[in-house]
Parts: structure tokens; C-alpha cells; sequence
């Protein structure tokens, strides 16, 4: 009770607060009483951005001190005449380079520096933005002061702006340090969706020096929706969470607290947008699948993760389990951002004791990963491959001590996709570089990383997988498969250190698929494949998730038309989620003709269809949501949302379509496309098409599928 009259007793509290009083605002044309030497800062406050500079912003009025005059090179002070410190606090509005005495302002009292601030940021990036900051100045009240901006800095960041420096009875910002006892699963947040809102929090685990993680939070007042850092694997320790945000957000601040639930939870996987078999996070935005790999009956589904909003930020290791590949249970991310900076893309393997040279006890999964550096909050770390490991079967992944194992070799250089090579012996990384360049390394222990080669995979690039199929499905005679994010390969042979490509690139993967993966030591000898569906089409806007994985596939090689293809397949695990099936045999269908399909209601469901290759009509398939075209071209041998002809296998065409909440993806004889939609009000689910003649089914199935969630 008492907590919740608080914010209304602080009301009149704050209303009887004595205005602030302004030491300097920078506006009118002149510096007045205070002097500049040097360049840097002109002759005369700015009126906004100078020649050369990003966009200025978030300073209050019509002026600033802009220490851009000549560039990053130019140096110069600016000294204010002596005032009587009166207020509890000294605010201002800072932006520039975070160089502490190079870039700074100077609070002097008796001749001597008592307090100093810089700017904001100390490398490329970031943006001329002016944030709040200041002092606590109690103990000065009734001293006289003065204060001194210097800008001695050179080269990248080296100047500092100012404005609206004001004498206050509270802090514009709140400077936060709060430990919390981590006796519930989550720590929540209240944010919105308004990117630029982000601020930056440190988490701390059991007073440690170095933070466990960092995270850019969009808080707020009135939140979108709630958001949360996962601390299932922390319970019954202490987190120390510490920051700055605005006065403004006192309010928000007090609410972000540990909890079993988080608010809006039991809507979770009921909102209106929500993918029903298809994997998306609870939470915040997806892109690559990560970390692939299969042990001991769990299908293992890491994946590149910001957990605080619908975009792209903040890369996490998000993680989920499954035992079926459709039912998938979150769990806490295995890797977060550190000083290592983002956790990019890599992969996951099962490491049997004694294989690698990492401090683990037996059997082992071990993830490669890309720590970019570049999002480092600490200066000098590059884009290095780094690994972790995990010997509680995925739930806890411990970053290796000696990382990184491969330092910053060229370019991007990310996405390391690690297996196990038996005739050499040697654990082997496919990385990529840039454009279409990836290198190989071998190592004997996953510690120690040797370069053995390069490929290209003409018009691909980033996100490389590696590995050999049997043609037919008869180990006799196999081939390699180099794989990009767009789904290009090159086929050829791999001896353990060069990939030799012998055709390509292929294709056989289309649409909003990217950036996918297969599965490493998956059953069978299965290659099990997972993509991430980018968004190429209405996004998911307003949801508190955003985007999805590709239904999971089975990919094999197979010798089609004029030479070896790969071949995807849905996984035969999606078959238990079919509810009801409708079945036609010999169906023809003629245009103008009364459709079976009618009457379907639609919902989640599974088209299954084999037709006949060379029906008479001009385009024939089915349609979907009136819109959405999935049509057979006999003239040109296309089919809608694949690139070039397709080969009819026996004279026919093997159909399967999945269409979900938001979602469609068609396999046609091993080729895979998908995209994203919104399902038409009063459109009809799903319709036959027969243009200008007739189509034939040897079969027609349409299965209405289970939701996973319920
Ligand atoms: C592909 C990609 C990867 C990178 C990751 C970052 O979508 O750009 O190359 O590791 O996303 O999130």
C-alpha cells in the first residue's frame, strides 16, 4: 500500500521545488561574461550543427556550446565568471568525446578541479546527442565556483558540446546502483518500442568486479509491453544492477523489480500475431538460429536475441529446448553481452571426453561463437571467434578463460560453424570474412586454430555451414555441401583442410529464409536445418516479438535432371500435429468449376498434394488468402517465389505448403520457399487454381494443425 501513495505524496513535494537557476543556457550571441580561447568553441554559442557534424540534437532553446568549430583537430577552453553555488545540484546537458580531461567540464572551487565530466562516446559510432548529466553539489552550497571546458582531443570524438548548465534542488538524472536478491525468475522491465529511448544498465553477479552483462533498455513510464532478463540460473544470488536515466523515470525505475511472472505473461502465445508452430521468443527480436545441436534426445535451438525489444540490438544467445523440434520451451539465454562486446552468430557440437583441450570434466557441448568487440562498452576489442562450454547439458554455457581462440583475422570474420572431421581427427571452423570470402581452420582441441583454406561462394556470404551428404542416400558416394546465409551452396570435396568446389553456386532456397544452420550430431544421420525468416513482409509491428524460424527441414542430396541437388523435406515430426485431414484422390479441378475447398476454415494447416506436372491448364497450384500465389507455370517450368525452372520428378509435382498466423512456406520436389503475411479478413484460406484449363491431383490432403501452445 505504501509503495503505491508514494509517486502521489512526492507530487506536492516536487511542486514546491524552487525553479531551477541558470548558470548558462548558451542562447543570444554571444558568450558574454565567459571567455574562449583556442578554436574550438567559437566566438559565439552555435545555433545547432556545424559544417561536417552528425545531426545535433537534444539540446533545449535555439543555442549551444558546440566544440566542433574546425573540426575534431581544433582545441580551446571556455571559462565562466565566478557564481555562488546555491542548489543541491548542478545539471547540464553534455554530448561530445568521453575523453576524461581532454574532453570535460571542470567544476572549480578555491582554484581546484572538485568535480569533472566528459562526453559520451570514445570511438567511431554513436551519435551528437546531448544527455543529461550532473553533480551533487550539497556540500558547495554558499562556495563561490567557476567552471572551465577544455577540448585538448584530436582525431575521433575530440570535441564536447554543452548546454542548459542549471543550478536544481534534484538531479535530472538518477544516478541507479541497486542490488536485488534474485528470489524469482525474472528482473522486468517496463519499456517502449521507441528505440531511441534506449539506456544503458550494468548487471553485476555477487559483487563481482566485472559485469555478468550489459543490456540497452528502452524504460518507461507507460510501457508497450514488459520485457525481462531471464535469472533462472541465478536464483538464490544477489544482482547488482547499475545505470543512469533520466529524473523523469524515477517512476519506471521503481518498478523494474524480481518476479515469478512478468506482466502480460498469460498472453504469452495468445496474442493475435503469434506463430503457433513455429518457433519465436516469448520476448523481444530474433534473427539467426545459433548453437545448433543435438544431445540425448533434446533438440538444442540458440539463437541471436535481443530481449528487451522488437529490434535489433543487444545480441544475446537467446535458447530453447525441444524434444520434437515444434514444441519448443525457452529457456535463459546462454550468452550475453560483456566486455567481449555482442554475442554474434556461431554454432554449437557435442564434444565426447577428451577431445577438446577446454577445462571440462567428460562429455561436453561446446559453442564457437563471434564476440564483435565493436559493441564492446570497453576500448580496444575486436571481432574475435571465442567458445564456451556447457557440461549441464545446455543450461549453463561458461565462457572459456584463454578466449578468444581465434583473434580478429580480416575483415567481418564471423559466424564460425564447428564439426567434428573423423578421418583427420581435427575439430574444422568455416568462417566468413567478407563478401563472398569464408576461410577454413582446423584445430586438434578447439583451443588452438590453424588456417588450412579458403572458398568462395559466388553471390552469398556470411553465416557458412559445412558438411557431406550421401548421394542417394548410399554412403558410397558422398559430397560436400558449402553453404551461405542465402542458402547458395557449392558442391565439392573437403579433405580435412581445402574445400575444393566441383559446381555451383545452386539454389534451392528462396524467399525471407536467411542466415540458417543444421544440426550438429542429430539422430539418423539426419541434416536437420533451421533458418530465421527476416522480414520481407508486413513485420510483426505492434506484437512484443517480432520474426520467426523456417519450419524445421530435413535436407538431403539427390541426383535430379542434369546433375546432384540438395532436396528439403519438413521434418516427419510435423506430421503429429495434424488435427483433421480432408482427402481427394484423382481429383481434376477445371477453372470454373465449384471448389472442394470452399468451405475451409483455414487456421493453422498443411497442403499435401502431388500433381501432375503437365495439367493443361496455364498456371495451376493453390492460392492462399486470395493473395498469396503458390502456382505451377507448365510453359516455363516456375514456380511462384522460386528463381528459375524447376525439374518435375516423374511427371510430377510433390506440393507441401505450411501456412501459420503469419506465415507460408512451400517445399515443390525439395525446393523451399517461404514469406511472411497477414491473413485477409473475409479471404478464403485456400483456393484450387486452374487457370484457363484443367489441373490434375494424383492426390490432394489438407491437414488443419495443432497449435504447439495449447
Ligand atoms: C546474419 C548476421 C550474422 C551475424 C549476426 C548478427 O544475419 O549478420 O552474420 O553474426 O547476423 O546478429
Amino acid at each position: 500500500m505504501l509503495s503505491r501513495l508514494l509517486p502521489l505524496l512526492l507530487i506536492p513535494a516536487a511542486a514546491s521545488a524552487a525553479s531551477d537557476l541558470v548558470v548558462m543556457d548558451f542562447e543570444g550571441d554571444s558568450f558574454g561574461a565567459w571567455k574562449a580561447s583556442g578554436e574550438a568553441f567559437g566566438k559565439a554559442p552555435a545555433k545547432g550543427t556545424l559544417d561536417g557534424q552528425m545531426p545535433v540534437s537534444g539540446f533545449v532553446g535555439q543555442g549551444l556550446l558546440n566544440g566542433y568549430h574546425g573540426g575534431d583537430d581544433s582545441t580551446g577552453s571556455l571559462e565562466s565568471p565566478a557564481f555562488k553555488i546555491e542548489r543541491k545540484y548542478l545539471n547540464f546537458l553534455i554530448g561530445g568525446g568521453k575523453f576524461p580531461g581532454e574532453t570535460c567540464m571542470d567544476l572549480l572551487v578555491d582554484g581546484k578541479v572538485v568535480r569533472t565530466a566528459s562526453g559520451l562516446y570514445d570511438r567511431p559510432g554513436g551519435a551528437e546527442r546531448l544527455e543529461w548529466q550532473g553533480w551533487d553539489t550539497s556540500e558547495l552550497i554558499g562556495k563561490s565556483a567557476t567552471l572551465r571546458v577544455t577540448d585538448k582531443r584530436k582525431g575521433t570524438w575530440g570535441h564536447i558540446n554543452l548546454d542548459q548548465i542549471v543550478q536544481s534542488d534534484a538531479p535530472k538524472v538518477i544516478e541507479i546502483k541497486q542490488e536485488f536478491a534474485v528470489n524469482g525468475r525474472y528482473l522486468i522491465w517496463p519499456v517502449t518500442r521507441d528505440a531511441s529511448q534506449k539506456r544503458r544498465f550494468f548487471t553485476y553477479l555477487d559483487g563481482a568486479e566485472q559485469p555478468l552483462l550489459y543490456s540497452d533498455i528502452c524504460l518507461t513510464n507507460n510501457p508497450d509491453f514488459w520485457v525481462f532478463t531471464d535469472l533462472a540460473n541465478y536464483q538464490g544470488r544477489k544482482i547488482t544492477v547499475t545505470g543512469s536515466v533520466p529524473g523523469g523515470l524515477a517512476d519506471a525505475w521503481s518498478k523494474v523489480k524480481i518476479s515469478d511472472t512478468y506482466p502480460g505473461e498469460e498472453e504469452t502465445y495468445r496474442e493475435a500475431l503469434r506463430p503457433q508452430y513455429h518457433f519465436t521468443s516469448r520476448r523481444g527480436w530474433l534473427n539467426d538460429p545459433n548453437g545448433l545441436v543435438w544431445k540425448d534426445g533434446t533438440w538444442h535451438l540458440f539463437y541471436q536475441h535481443n530481449p528487451y525489444n522488437h529490434n535489433w540490438d543487444n545480441m544475446t544467445w537467446g535458447h530453447a529446448t525441444s524434444t520434437d523440434l515444434f514444441h519448443w520451451k525457452e529457456q535463459p539465454s546462454g550468452l550475453f553481452p560483456d566486455a567481449e562486446g555482442y554475442m554474434y552468430s556461431g554454432s554449437g557440437i557435442f564434444a565426447p571426453k577428451g577431445s577438446t583441450g577446454l577445462p571440462v570434466k567428460g562429455d561436453a557441448l561446446v559453442f564457437t561463437y563471434t564476440a564483435n568487440g565493436n559493441h564492446s562498452y570497453a576500448p580496444d576489442h575486436k571481432v574475435v571467434q571465442s567458445v564456451a562450454y556447457s557440461e549441464d547439458g545446455g543450461k549453463t554455457l561458461t565462457k572459456f578463460a584463454g578466449n578468444p581462440v581465434l583473434p580478429h583475422v580480416e575483415a567481418e570474420n564471423r559466424d564460425p560453424k564447428v564439426f567434428w572431421h573423423a578421418p583427420t581427427k581435427h575439430w574444422i571452423m568455416p568462417l566468413y570474412y567478407d563478401r563472398s570470402d569464408y576461410g577454413i581452420y582446423s584445430s586438434p582441441d578447439m583451443v588452438k586454430w590453424e588456417k588450412t583454406g579458403d572458398y568462395k561462394i559466388p553471390t552469398d556470404g556470411e553465416c557458412p555451414d559445412l558438411y557431406e551428404l550421401p548421394v542417394g542416400g548410399s554412403p558410397k558416394e558422398t559430397r560436400w555441401i558449402a553453404w551461405g546465409a542465402q542458402g547458395k551452396y557449392m558442391l565439392g570435396s573437403f579433405d580435412g583442410r581445402q574445400f575444393k568446389a566441383e559446381s555451383g553456386p545452386h539454389h534451392h532456397y528462396f524467399g525471407a529464409a536467411y542466415a540458417g544452420q543444421t544440426y550438429d550430431n542429430a539422430p539418423e544421420h539426419r541434416r536437420v536445418h533451421i533458418g530465421w525468416m527476416r522480414d520481407g513482409g508486413p513485420g510483426l509491428n505492434g506484437a512484443p516479438f517480432n520474426l520467426q524460424m523456417t519450419i524445421p527441414m530435413d535436407f538431403t542430396l539427390r541426383r535430379q535432371g542434369d546433375g546432384l541437388r540438395l532436396w528439403a523435406e519438413p521434418v516427419k515430426e510435423v506430421e503429429a500435429l495434424r488435427a483433421d485431414t480432408k482427402e481427394w484422390k484423382d481429383l481434376v479441378f477445371e477453372s470454373g468449376q465449384t471448389d472442394p475447398l470452399n468451405d475451409f476454415k483455414g487456421g493453422q494447416f498443411e497442403v499435401e498434394a502431388v500433381i501432375d506436372a503437365n495439367s493443361n491448364a496455364s498456371e495451376l497450384g493453390f492460392r492462399i488468402f486470395d493473395e498469396h500465389a503458390a502456382l505451377w507455370k507448365p510453359s516455363d517450368k516456375t514456380f511462384s517465389g522460386t528463381e528459375g525452372p524447376q525439374a518435375a520428378v516423374d511427371g510430377k509435382l510433390k506440393v507441401r505448403i505450411f501456412v501459420d498466423t503469419v506465415s507460408m512456406e512451400v517445399f515443390v520436389n525439395g525446393t523451399f520457399t517461404s514469406k511472411y503475411l497477414r491473413q485477409t479478413p473475409g479471404a478464403k484460406p485456400l483456393r484450387l487454381v486452374a487457370n484457363g484449363g484443367q489441373v490434375k491431383f494424383d492426390s490432394l490432403k489438407v491437414h488443419t494443425l495443432k497449435s504447439v501452445w495449447k
